[in-house]
Protein backbone atom coordinates (compact mmCIF):
# COMPACT_ATOMS: atom_id res chain seq x y z
CA UNK A 1 0.00 0.00 0.00
CA UNK A 2 1.59 3.35 -0.86
CA UNK A 3 1.51 6.13 1.61
CA UNK A 4 -1.44 8.28 -0.32
CA UNK A 5 -3.88 5.40 0.21
CA UNK A 6 -3.11 4.77 3.48
CA UNK A 7 -3.78 8.26 4.27
CA UNK A 8 -7.00 7.68 2.63
CA UNK A 9 -8.20 5.09 4.50
CA UNK A 10 -6.93 6.78 7.95
CA UNK A 11 -8.86 10.18 6.45
CA UNK A 12 -11.94 7.92 5.69
CA UNK A 13 -11.62 6.30 9.03
CA UNK A 14 -11.58 9.43 11.19
CA UNK A 15 -15.40 9.95 9.89
CA UNK A 16 -16.43 6.81 10.99
CA UNK A 17 -14.99 7.23 14.20
CA UNK A 18 -17.79 10.21 14.82
CA UNK A 19 -21.07 8.63 13.21
CA UNK A 20 -19.84 4.75 15.37
CA UNK A 21 -20.01 7.25 18.40
CA UNK A 22 -23.40 8.81 17.86
CA UNK A 23 -26.38 7.03 18.42
CA UNK A 24 -28.07 5.90 15.30
CA UNK A 25 -25.07 4.85 13.16
CA UNK A 26 -26.92 3.49 9.98
CA UNK A 27 -25.56 4.02 6.15
CA UNK A 28 -26.90 2.94 3.33
CA UNK A 29 -23.91 3.19 1.71
CA UNK A 30 -23.41 -0.80 0.86
CA UNK A 31 -27.29 -1.17 0.50
CA UNK A 32 -27.31 -4.08 -1.93
CA UNK A 33 -23.95 -5.13 -1.63
CA UNK A 34 -22.79 -8.78 0.20
CA UNK A 35 -19.64 -9.24 2.45
CA UNK A 36 -18.77 -12.92 3.41
CA UNK A 37 -16.48 -12.87 6.21
CA UNK A 38 -14.62 -15.95 5.59
CA UNK A 39 -12.29 -17.46 8.52
CA UNK A 40 -10.34 -20.22 8.47
CA UNK A 41 -8.80 -19.29 12.28
CA UNK A 42 -10.54 -18.59 15.23
CA UNK A 43 -11.20 -14.63 15.67
CA UNK A 44 -12.81 -12.06 18.34
CA UNK A 45 -12.08 -8.64 17.50
CA UNK A 46 -10.94 -8.75 13.66
CA UNK A 47 -14.22 -10.73 12.70
CA UNK A 48 -16.69 -8.52 14.56
CA UNK A 49 -15.31 -5.58 13.45
CA UNK A 50 -15.42 -6.58 10.00
CA UNK A 51 -19.21 -7.40 10.50
CA UNK A 52 -20.24 -4.36 12.60
CA UNK A 53 -18.49 -2.24 9.83
CA UNK A 54 -20.43 -3.58 6.91
CA UNK A 55 -23.82 -4.20 9.47
CA UNK A 56 -23.28 -0.41 9.90
CA UNK A 57 -22.59 0.77 6.02
CA UNK A 58 -26.05 -1.04 4.99
CA UNK A 59 -24.57 -4.12 3.51
CA UNK A 60 -25.82 -7.71 4.22
CA UNK A 61 -22.72 -9.24 5.92
CA UNK A 62 -22.32 -13.53 6.13
CA UNK A 63 -19.85 -14.89 8.73
CA UNK A 64 -18.16 -18.28 7.80
CA UNK A 65 -16.11 -20.05 10.22
CA UNK A 66 -14.52 -23.00 8.56
CA UNK A 67 -11.71 -25.08 10.66
CA UNK A 68 -8.96 -25.34 8.37
CA UNK A 69 -8.78 -29.19 8.32
CA UNK A 70 -12.02 -29.41 6.72
CA UNK A 71 -10.05 -27.81 3.88
CA UNK A 72 -7.09 -29.58 3.82
CA UNK A 73 -9.81 -33.10 3.83
CA UNK A 74 -12.06 -32.44 1.37
CA UNK A 75 -12.81 -29.29 -0.50
CA UNK A 76 -9.69 -27.06 -1.37
CA UNK A 77 -9.62 -23.27 -0.86
CA UNK A 78 -10.06 -22.80 -4.42
CA UNK A 79 -13.03 -24.60 -4.45
CA UNK A 80 -14.21 -22.97 -1.58
CA UNK A 81 -13.25 -19.70 -3.40
CA UNK A 82 -14.80 -20.51 -6.54
CA UNK A 83 -18.56 -21.45 -4.67
CA UNK A 84 -18.57 -18.44 -2.78
CA UNK A 85 -17.56 -16.37 -6.02
CA UNK A 86 -20.73 -18.10 -7.99
CA UNK A 87 -22.78 -17.02 -5.43
CA UNK A 88 -21.70 -13.06 -6.31
CA UNK A 89 -20.08 -11.40 -3.10
CA UNK A 90 -18.87 -7.67 -3.58
CA UNK A 91 -16.54 -8.79 -0.65
CA UNK A 92 -14.99 -11.34 0.75
CA UNK A 93 -12.69 -10.90 4.01
CA UNK A 94 -10.41 -13.99 4.60
CA UNK A 95 -8.33 -15.50 7.41
CA UNK A 96 -6.06 -18.41 7.01
CA UNK A 97 -3.68 -19.92 9.00
CA UNK A 98 -1.01 -19.97 6.17
CA UNK A 99 0.79 -17.24 4.50
CA UNK A 100 0.05 -16.36 0.76
CA UNK A 101 -3.25 -18.43 1.36
CA UNK A 102 -5.59 -15.31 0.88
CA UNK A 103 -3.49 -13.80 -2.07
CA UNK A 104 -4.01 -17.61 -3.92
CA UNK A 105 -7.72 -17.05 -3.27
CA UNK A 106 -8.24 -13.89 -4.35
CA UNK A 107 -6.49 -14.82 -7.93
CA UNK A 108 -9.64 -17.19 -8.34
CA UNK A 109 -12.36 -15.02 -7.48
CA UNK A 110 -14.06 -11.45 -9.52
CA UNK A 111 -14.96 -9.47 -6.17
CA UNK A 112 -12.79 -7.65 -3.63
CA UNK A 113 -10.78 -9.65 -1.50
CA UNK A 114 -9.85 -8.23 1.94
CA UNK A 115 -7.02 -10.12 3.85
CA UNK A 116 -8.05 -10.13 7.84
CA UNK A 117 -4.96 -12.11 8.43
CA UNK A 118 -2.90 -15.13 6.78
CA UNK A 119 -0.48 -16.95 8.93
CA UNK A 120 2.72 -14.88 10.04
CA UNK A 121 2.91 -12.99 6.92
CA UNK A 122 0.49 -9.54 6.94
CA UNK A 123 -2.67 -8.05 8.77
CA UNK A 124 -3.09 -4.71 6.94
CA UNK A 125 -6.28 -3.81 8.64
CA UNK A 126 -4.86 -3.98 11.78
CA UNK A 127 -1.71 -2.42 10.84
CA UNK A 128 -3.99 0.84 9.24
CA UNK A 129 -6.54 0.51 12.91
CA UNK A 130 -3.07 0.95 14.59
CA UNK A 131 -2.00 4.09 12.58
CA UNK A 132 -5.21 5.45 13.08
CA UNK A 133 -5.09 5.43 16.89
CA UNK A 134 -1.38 6.49 16.76
CA UNK A 135 -2.24 8.86 14.52
CA UNK A 136 -5.35 10.57 16.36
CA UNK A 137 -3.55 10.56 19.68
CA UNK A 138 -0.12 12.33 18.06
CA UNK A 139 -1.27 13.92 15.51
CA UNK A 140 1.31 12.27 13.39
CA UNK A 141 3.17 9.33 12.28
CA UNK A 142 6.32 10.74 10.65
CA UNK A 143 9.74 11.03 12.79
CA UNK A 144 7.69 8.80 15.74
CA UNK A 145 10.01 5.84 17.13
CA UNK A 146 7.95 2.92 17.61
CA UNK A 147 9.13 -0.34 19.38
CA UNK A 148 6.98 -3.57 18.40
CA UNK A 149 8.59 -6.30 20.90
CA UNK A 150 7.73 -9.95 21.63
CA UNK A 151 7.21 -12.66 19.00
CA UNK A 152 8.39 -10.80 16.20
CA UNK A 153 9.11 -14.66 13.80
CA UNK A 154 5.17 -15.58 14.32
CA UNK A 155 3.40 -12.08 14.02
CA UNK A 156 1.59 -10.79 10.74
CA UNK A 157 0.52 -7.81 13.29
CA UNK A 158 4.62 -7.33 13.00
CA UNK A 159 5.21 -7.20 9.70
CA UNK A 160 2.06 -5.25 8.28
CA UNK A 161 2.89 -2.34 10.91
CA UNK A 162 6.69 -2.39 10.08
CA UNK A 163 5.58 -2.03 6.16
CA UNK A 164 3.24 0.66 6.92
CA UNK A 165 5.12 2.65 10.09
CA UNK A 166 8.03 2.75 7.12
CA UNK A 167 6.10 4.09 4.57
CA UNK A 168 4.81 6.67 6.45
CA UNK A 169 8.01 7.68 7.97
CA UNK A 170 8.37 6.43 11.58
CA UNK A 171 11.13 5.04 13.14
CA UNK A 172 10.31 1.46 13.88
CA UNK A 173 12.64 -0.68 16.24
CA UNK A 174 11.73 -4.58 16.81
CA UNK A 175 12.72 -6.16 20.53
CA UNK A 176 12.65 -9.93 20.80
CA UNK A 177 14.80 -13.16 22.53
CA UNK A 178 16.98 -14.03 19.75
CA UNK A 179 14.65 -16.94 19.27
CA UNK A 180 11.58 -15.20 18.26
CA UNK A 181 13.98 -12.50 15.86
CA UNK A 182 13.97 -13.56 12.81
CA UNK A 183 17.51 -13.23 10.73
CA UNK A 184 17.75 -10.67 8.55
CA UNK A 185 14.68 -8.57 9.92
CA UNK A 186 16.93 -5.67 9.10
CA UNK A 187 16.48 -5.67 5.64
CA UNK A 188 12.21 -4.85 6.11
CA UNK A 189 14.09 -1.35 7.60
CA UNK A 190 14.03 -1.79 11.09
CA UNK A 191 16.91 -1.62 14.17
CA UNK A 192 16.93 -5.20 15.63
CA UNK A 193 17.34 -5.06 19.62
CA UNK A 194 17.14 -8.41 21.74
CA UNK A 195 17.80 -5.81 25.16
CA UNK A 196 14.16 -4.36 26.15
CA UNK A 197 16.09 -1.69 28.22
CA UNK A 198 17.94 -0.56 25.05
CA UNK A 199 15.58 -1.17 22.84
CA UNK A 200 12.75 1.04 24.66
CA UNK A 201 15.22 3.98 24.58
CA UNK A 202 13.39 7.04 23.32
CA UNK A 203 10.54 5.61 22.16
CA UNK A 204 7.60 6.97 21.12
CA UNK A 205 5.06 4.11 21.34
CA UNK A 206 5.43 0.21 22.71
CA UNK A 207 3.30 -2.40 20.70
CA UNK A 208 3.32 -5.65 22.18
CA UNK A 209 2.45 -8.80 20.85
CA UNK A 210 0.84 -12.05 21.70
CA UNK A 211 3.34 -14.96 22.39
CA UNK A 212 2.05 -17.05 19.16
CA UNK A 213 2.19 -20.30 20.93
CA UNK A 214 -0.08 -22.01 18.09
CA UNK A 215 2.63 -21.40 15.25
CA UNK A 216 5.58 -22.46 17.16
CA UNK A 217 6.70 -25.92 16.53
CA UNK A 218 9.01 -26.55 19.56
CA UNK A 219 10.09 -24.60 22.12
CA UNK A 220 10.93 -20.64 21.40
CA UNK A 221 11.26 -19.72 25.04
CA UNK A 222 12.87 -21.56 28.04
CA UNK A 223 9.77 -20.74 30.48
CA UNK A 224 7.09 -17.96 30.73
CA UNK A 225 8.38 -16.27 33.77
CA UNK A 226 11.40 -16.27 32.45
CA UNK A 227 9.80 -14.15 28.92
CA UNK A 228 8.31 -12.19 31.42
CA UNK A 229 11.11 -11.43 33.44
CA UNK A 230 12.96 -10.40 30.62
CA UNK A 231 10.82 -9.09 27.66
CA UNK A 232 7.18 -8.18 29.65
CA UNK A 233 6.16 -4.65 29.39
CA UNK A 234 6.09 -3.39 33.25
CA UNK A 235 6.82 0.16 34.33
CA UNK A 236 10.44 -0.69 35.11
CA UNK A 237 11.00 -1.43 31.61
CA UNK A 238 8.66 1.30 30.46
CA UNK A 239 10.83 3.89 31.95
CA UNK A 240 13.25 3.56 29.44
CA UNK A 241 11.06 4.82 26.95
CA UNK A 242 9.91 8.95 26.83
CA UNK A 243 7.87 9.69 29.78
CA UNK A 244 4.81 10.15 27.55
CA UNK A 245 5.23 6.56 25.39
CA UNK A 246 1.71 4.97 24.85
CA UNK A 247 1.35 1.67 25.10
CA UNK A 248 -0.38 -1.08 22.21
CA UNK A 249 -1.48 -4.40 21.84
CA UNK A 250 -3.40 -5.76 18.88
CA UNK A 251 -5.53 -8.40 21.59
CA UNK A 252 -5.82 -10.66 22.56
CA UNK A 253 -3.54 -10.06 25.69
CA UNK A 254 -1.79 -12.75 27.30
CA UNK A 255 -1.54 -10.54 30.83
CA UNK A 256 1.59 -11.47 33.05
CA UNK A 257 3.52 -12.95 29.94
CA UNK A 258 4.05 -10.28 27.51
CA UNK A 259 2.24 -7.45 29.36
CA UNK A 260 1.69 -6.68 33.15
CA UNK A 261 -1.73 -6.23 34.14
CA UNK A 262 -1.63 -2.91 35.37
CA UNK A 263 0.60 -1.19 32.62
CA UNK A 264 -2.26 -3.03 30.40
CA UNK A 265 -5.16 -1.04 32.19
CA UNK A 266 -3.52 2.07 32.55
CA UNK A 267 -6.01 4.41 31.08
CA UNK A 268 -3.38 7.17 30.44
CA UNK A 269 -0.98 4.82 29.09
CA UNK A 270 -2.55 2.24 27.43
CA UNK A 271 -4.52 2.64 23.80
CA UNK A 272 -5.53 -1.17 24.02
CA UNK A 273 -9.30 0.02 24.32
CA UNK A 274 -8.82 2.82 21.57
CA UNK A 275 -7.42 -0.09 19.19
CA UNK A 276 -10.47 -2.02 18.83
CA UNK A 277 -13.19 0.93 18.64
CA UNK A 278 -10.53 1.95 15.23
CA UNK A 279 -10.80 -1.37 14.71
CA UNK A 280 -14.52 -1.02 13.49
CA UNK A 281 -14.01 2.52 11.72
CA UNK A 282 -11.11 1.45 9.49
CA UNK A 283 -12.60 -1.57 8.63
CA UNK A 284 -15.54 0.62 7.30
CA UNK A 285 -13.24 2.67 5.06
CA UNK A 286 -11.60 -0.46 3.76
CA UNK A 287 -14.84 -1.63 2.45
CA UNK A 288 -16.33 1.43 1.62
CA UNK A 289 -13.27 2.08 -0.91
CA UNK A 290 -13.35 -1.60 -2.03
CA UNK A 291 -17.09 -1.80 -2.79
CA UNK A 292 -18.29 1.38 -2.54
CA UNK A 293 -19.68 3.83 -5.06
CA UNK A 294 -15.80 5.08 -6.02
CA UNK A 295 -15.13 1.31 -6.87
CA UNK A 296 -18.36 1.41 -9.61
CA UNK A 297 -17.40 4.38 -10.56
CA UNK A 298 -14.06 3.70 -11.37
CA UNK A 299 -15.07 0.25 -13.62
C1 LIG B 1 -3.79 -10.64 15.99
C2 LIG B 1 -3.90 -11.69 14.93
O1 LIG B 1 -4.87 -12.45 14.88
O2 LIG B 1 -2.99 -11.74 14.13
N1 LIG B 1 -4.98 -10.34 16.65
C3 LIG B 1 -5.95 -9.59 16.08
O3 LIG B 1 -6.18 -9.60 14.90
N2 LIG B 1 -6.61 -8.76 16.91
C4 LIG B 1 -2.69 -10.88 16.92
C5 LIG B 1 -2.71 -12.14 17.72
O4 LIG B 1 -3.46 -13.07 17.47
O5 LIG B 1 -1.89 -12.21 18.64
Amino acid sequence: MAGGEIVEILDRADGYVETNRAASKGSDLLAGRTVINLFFETSTRTRTSFELAGKRLGADVINMEVAWSSIKKGETLIDTAMTLNAMHPDALVVRAPDSGAVKLLSEKVNCAVVNAGDGSHEHPTQALLDALTIRRRRGRLDGLRVAICGDIAHSRVARSNIHLLNTMGAEVRVIAPPTLLPSGIEKLGVTAFTDMRKGLEGCDIVMMLRLQIERMQGSFVPSIREYFHFYGLDYEKLANAKPDALIMHPGPMNRGVEIDSVVADDIDRSLIRQQVEMGVAVRMAVLAKLTGEERSEAQ
